[in-house]
């Protein structure tokens, strides 16, 4: 698939998007250090953010996946979210951070979050890559932000369009959504 052809236009590259990076991990380094820590990432579009991100924690941490379902192949959320694959670890009395590479209505997250909450950990936070502020409908706790970004559908850095370009090295957005 050509860029060009889509319509494609970039909006972050790799140094700001290593930044933003870099900036949460400082954070969370402060923050949890001498802590128990379970990252759980989003599946699929935070796989690139959480492999970035890892490297540069200096914790002692656990790494867990969920993939919930709430989009399917569609470009606006459906509501509705249920769990394909769960996290395996025990978060009881651990420090838990979900990680997401970005939040849009807040649904998915809310679910993850009053989910994860109810399995007594010691804590819960949320991490995102991306904020659309802009877009949200349900209201969710979100504490460690790499950028607020403009309601724009993007992709790229492990974003999709109907699964594809989450190789992207760099996150574009779409001049013609439709
Ligand atoms: P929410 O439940 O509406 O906050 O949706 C969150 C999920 O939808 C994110 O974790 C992404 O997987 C997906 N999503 C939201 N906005 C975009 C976008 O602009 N591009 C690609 N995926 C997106
Ligand atoms: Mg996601």
């Amino acid at each position: 698939m050509s860029l060009e052809d889509k319509n494609f236009t970039k909006y972050l590259n790799r140094h700001e998007l290593d930044a933003a990076v870099q900036s949460i991990a400082n954070r969370l380094n402060t923050d949890y250090a001498g802590k128990e820590v379970v990252l759980v990432g989003v599946l699929k579009g935070a796989i690139i953010f959480m492999a970035d991100l890892v490297r540069h924690l200096k914790l002692d941490c656990e790494v867990e996946f969920v993939r919930l379902s709430s989009y399917g192949r569609s470009r606006t959320s459906s509501g509705t979210v249920t769990v394909i694959k769960d996290i395996q670890a025990d978060v009881r009395g651990k420090h838990v951070l979900i990680i997401e590479e970005i939040i849009d209505s807040g649904r998915t997250l809310k679910f993850l979050y009053d989910r994860l909450k109810s399995a007594g950990p010691e804590s819960v936070e949320i991490v995102t890559l991306l904020d659309k502020a802009a877009k949200r409908i349900v209201d969710v706790p979100v504490k460690y932000v790499g950028r607020p970004i403009e309601d724009q559908f993007l992709i790229g850095y492990g974003l999709d369009l109907e699964e594809r370009c989450r190789n992207l090295p760099d996150v574009y957005y779409l001049k013609y959504p439709n």
